[in-house]
Formats: C-alpha cells, structure tokens, sequence
C-alpha cells in the first residue's frame, strides 16, 4: 500500500489499522494481524531499549530497527503493510538539510517508505514541505507529543476552545504542507471527531476516541508487555504475565529434571 492510498480508505469509509514493531518478531505478529500500516515508533526508546523518554533514540538506532522489521515480514513485498518510521528527536529540529539527510536515509536503506514527525511549528511545515517536495511522504502528528514531554509532559492536549482551535488550525497546516494522514493522540474525542470531518487526508487516533478514519497502538501496550500502559490504551492480554508463567515453568522443569538424574543411580560415564 502506497501512503497515499490511504486517503481512499478514508473517503470508503473503511477504518485504518496501525501498530507498531520493532523488531522481526514484533513485524511479524503485526503483518500476520493483517494490519494496514507498521510504524516503527520512536516509542521503540522506552519499549525495546528501556530509556524513560523517547528522547536518546537516533536516527541510526531508528534505521537498525527498522531493517530488523523489514527483514520479519513473511509474506511478499506487494503485501507487505506500509511502513511508517518515526524521525527522532532532533533529526528534523536542526534544519531542512539535516532533515531531509535523516529522512532519506531511512527510505534509502529500510522498508520505510514514509516517516513520521511531531509538532506543526512554522520551522516543522517548513520540513515537511520540504521532504514532501523531495519525495518523502510525510505523516503528521499532534496532541501529545511525546517528544515535547519536558514542556508538555503526558498529559491530555487541547481541552480547552483555545487550543482546540489551534489544533484544528495547525492540523489544516499540516494538510497544507503535503501530510499524507495526521496521528492525533491523548485530546478529546469532540476535538478529534472535528479533525476528521475537516480533513481529506486521514486522522488516526490514539487516546482520541472512535470517530477518527482509523486507530494506532503501541503492539507492546496492547499486548501487555510492557510494565504499565496509558490509560487510553489497555492491554488485550496481560502478555507479560503469560510470558513470565511460561517461562518459569520451563525454569522449575529443568530443575525437577536435574534433581531426578542426581537422585537416580546412573550407569558408570563412558571413557571419552
Ligand atoms: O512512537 C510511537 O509509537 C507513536 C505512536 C504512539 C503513535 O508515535
């Protein structure tokens, strides 16, 4: 699926599927979920690599992942899902030059064919027209921004008219500048149903409610791996418990199995 096609899902009415991977294990479940999209998040910091924030992940670290996910799909390349990677942070601040290096590199040496970035000041659409205008699809993102966290922090975005009318307006920009489809995350749903119905490009929402063209998760999240979820995004299956459980059985197994050799007379050892 090519990232504008997307838009044809919104105008049929038909919901848009994200979930995250990191890894070849992680693409492989999301691909066999039948997903529309795989974005490889730059939340991969705090899920695979255990940083607090999403702030330390590099473009090189974004760019190893992001192979890893392309070499874990099975099935052909024509069905593979779309893949979205995240540009970290400071990869995009720095200037278009900067940017479009970043960005390109991951198109040119992984499976992303479309990147992600965050924010919608004037030094940001500049970007993204930029990358737009070199190629690089662009998907957006507004609300909570993760890499905004020391200024923002986790919290709900544009509760307020105000700032509700300043997303709505900032989320035009981003149309504007050449999105191709516009994550909103942890902001009313009155604010995000708004967004959907004022756009022609696809809004797909996390902690934004039902009536957006389509949903991303955190597959992690979602599967209870990881050790504590957002509230707007709780876990199917408590998959780290299952996994804990699995394996200490394995653990206590081949213990009982060691205890029983020692316990039981056994013929005297080869000469080797
Ligand atoms: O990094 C990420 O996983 C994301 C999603 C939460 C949208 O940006």
């Amino acid at each position: 699926m090519r990232p504008s096609e997307l838009t044809q899902l919104k105008q049929d009415g038909r919901a848009i599927s994200i979930l995250t991977a990191w890894d070849g294990i992680s693409a492989a479940l999301v691909e066999a979920a039948g997903a529309d999209v795989v974005l490889v998040g730059d939340s991969l910091a705090m899920v695979a690599l255990c940083h607090a924030t999403t702030l330390p992940v590099t473009v090189e670290q974004m760019l190893h992942h992001t192979q890893a996910v392309g070499r874990g799909f099975t099935r052909p390349l024509q069905q593979q899902p779309l893949v979205v990677c995240d540009l970290p942070f400071l990869s995009y601040q720095c200037g278009e030059d900067k940017a479009v290096a970043a960005a390109g590199s991951l198109l040119k040496h992984s499976c992303a064919a479309a990147v992600k970035l965050e924010g919608a000041e004037p030094e940001v659409l500049a970007v993204i027209e930029r990358l737009v205008r070199m190629g690089i699809p662009v998907m957006g993102h507004l609300g909570l921004t993760p890499q905004a966290v020391h200024q923002l922090g986790y919290r709900r975005q544009a509760e307020d008219p105000r700032s509700q009318a300043q997303m709505l307006q900032q989320a035009k920009q981003l149309e504007q500048a050449g999105c191709f489809a516009l994550v909103v995350e942890h902001v009313p749903s009155s604010i995000a149903r708004c967004l959907t119905q004022q756009l022609t490009i696809p809004v797909i929402g996390i902690g934004a409610g039902e009536d957006c063209d389509g949903q991303v998760r955190v597959t992690a999240d979602l599967l209870g791996l990881t050790p504590s979820q957002p509230p707007f995004s709780p876990p199917l299956i408590q998959g780290r418990q299952l996994c804990v459980e699995a394996l200490q059985g394995w653990v206590k197994q081949l213990h009982q199995q060691a205890e029983t050799a020692t316990t039981t007379t056994s013929p005297p050892e080869p000469d080797c």
